[in-house]
């Protein structure tokens, strides 16, 4: 998609990004950093210092630390020696205590670039960085927002005070598999499982100001495309009087994605070369949920009896208080021997886009979700929380791409799950269902098609600041 002629039309505009320190976050903003990039834009990228990324598969881009732990920082050096294990809580700390470091550091890339001839002309944030807007503004710098998750998990999102008030947190004793009136789509379950407690939650809060400084910002990037979520765009352009630009899926725009935080195992590629085209089941739960030990044994279980083969990320630390696979039930490895082939991290996109993948289970952070939509793969949802319950019941009931464990882990139902999926007659429908899914993503990404249109109007809406 590089074109000379763009590119020498709008470099020495600088765009700077800021991701939020967590993988589902980085990979999304890297891969639209690379998209702007190709567009003509110069970039540099905010990095906090809880991870480093290899910056060296990104020789095009200038990265910049900001919001480092000065220990005089009191609040900051607190939040360091914490750690980001708390993610939530990561998060609020450096929103509530960032913008004095962090207007300081734009302030001086800006007079920066002033005299280097490539002025900033934007700051693209993570829509979770909310403090970032009274920064922009008091530098009069547009802010664009990226927002990571579905269009409709943004709705649900923007209803949890409405929610609250018709006593949804609060439905411990009632029919868990009602429908939510206000939100057909979901039923009881799916909010209580959002684990927040209702708008007075921490979660609640900082959900808040992430709409109310979106609502603030000039425009939204969406990682998402239009014939996805189309009642949805209607509704989010009914709430939000700022232009939304849904390009996605962004990692489709580039070959495969390289912002992994983690070395991915390349075995899992050899290994599934030597299985039947979509024989496999892939298995992977993302960067940031924990398993507890009994779930463990109930997936080992299912994947035992259901008798196909699979390849699973059991990332260290996947599993509560186990280092790897310690925690596996005794003879589970013997007994299924060259069927199953577990790695620590994998190269996900070429492994959805791999003839021998025949279904995903995944518990449906965004990126996940889109990637196996983007190769056609039926999937499996195990959420866990926050977005994920509700891109499962997105993926099952509206656009039935997708069986839902939706009565937790349970051996039986998911050796069914697993069949439903890889063996029984069912699996044609959800799979011809998923192959036009991806049908149409081809088709926007293409000339003419909604997310090119999206993107060129995006470049027309940077390049005019
Ligand atoms: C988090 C939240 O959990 C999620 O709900 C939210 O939507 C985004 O932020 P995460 O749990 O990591 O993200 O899930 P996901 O959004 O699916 O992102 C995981 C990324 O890691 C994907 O891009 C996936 O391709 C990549 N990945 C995962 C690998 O490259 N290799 C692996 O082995 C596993």
């Amino acid at each position: 998609m590089e074109n000379q002629e763009e590119r020498s039309s709008c470099r020495r505009q600088r765009v700077v990004l800021f991701p939020l320190p967590f993988q589902g976050h980085i990979n999304p903003m890297l891969q639209l950093a690379n998209i702007l990039y190709s567009k003509g834009f110069s970039i540099t990228i905010l990095h906090t210092n809880f991870n480093s990324f290899y910056t060296s598969n990104y020789p095009h881009f200038t990265f910049r630390p900001v919001l480092d732990t000065d220990p005089k920082d009191t609040n900051l050096s607190k939040l360091a020696s914490q750690g980001v294990g708390d993610l939530l809580s990561g998060i609020m700390l450096l929103n509530q205590y960032g913008a004095v470091s962090f207007r300081q550091e734009l302030d001086q890339m800006l007079i920066a670039s002033k005299h280097q001839h490539e002025p900033i002309v934007c700051l693209i944030t993570d829509a979770l960085w909310h403090f970032t807007q009274s920064v922009a503004d008091s530098l009069n710098l547009p802010r664009i927002v990226l927002r990571t998750s579905s269009l409709f998990c943004v709705l649900v999102y923007a209803s949890i005070p409405v929610l609250d008030d018709q006593g949804y947190f609060n439905q411990v004793n009632s029919d868990l598999e009602e429908r939510v009136s206000d939100i057909p789509v979901l039923k009881v379950k799916d909010v209580l499982k959002m684990r927040i407690k209702g708008q007075d939650d921490p979660a609640a809060k900082l959900l808040a100001n992430m709409l109310k400084q979106t609502k603030a910002s000039a425009g939204i990037v969406w990682n998402s495309f239009k014939e996805l979520e189309e009642s949805e765009l209607l509704k989010i352009h009914q709430d939000f009087s700022i232009p939304s630009f849904l390009i996605g899926p962004f990692h489709k725009y580039f070959p495969a994605s390289s912002s992994s935080l983690l070395e991915p195992d390349r075995s899992s590629i050899t290994w599934l070369d030597h299985q039947a085209p979509n024989s496999v089941l892939y298995i992977s739960f993302g960067s940031a949920v924990q398993l507890e030990e009994q779930d463990l044994l109930e997936v080992a279980h299912g994947l035992a009896t259901s008798n196909q083969p699979f390849l699973w990320v059991m990332r260290p630390g996947l599993v509560k208080g186990s280092e790897w696979l310690e925690l596996l039930p005794n003879g589970f490895l013997d007994e299924v021997g060259e069927r199953g082939h577990i790695v620590k991290w994998a190269p996900q996109q070429e492994v959805l886009a791999h003839q021998a993948t025949g279904a995903f289970w995944t518990h449906n952070g965004w990126n996940s979700t889109l990637e196996s939509i983007c190769e056609g793969v039926p999937m499996i949802c195990s959420p866990f929380w926050g977005d994920q319950p509700l891109d499962a019941r997105f993926m099952s009931d509206v656009l039935k791409v997708a069986v839902y464990l939706e009565n937790g882990w349970r051996r039986e139902e998911i050796t069914s799950a697993i069949r439903r999926v890889l063996v029984d007659e069912e699996r044609e429908d959800i799979r011809e269902r998923a192959r036009c899914l991806k049908e149409k993503v081809n088709v926007s990404l293409m000339k003419g098609g909604s997310s090119y249109e999206s993107l060129e109007s995006l470049v027309g809406f940077i390049s005019s600041f």
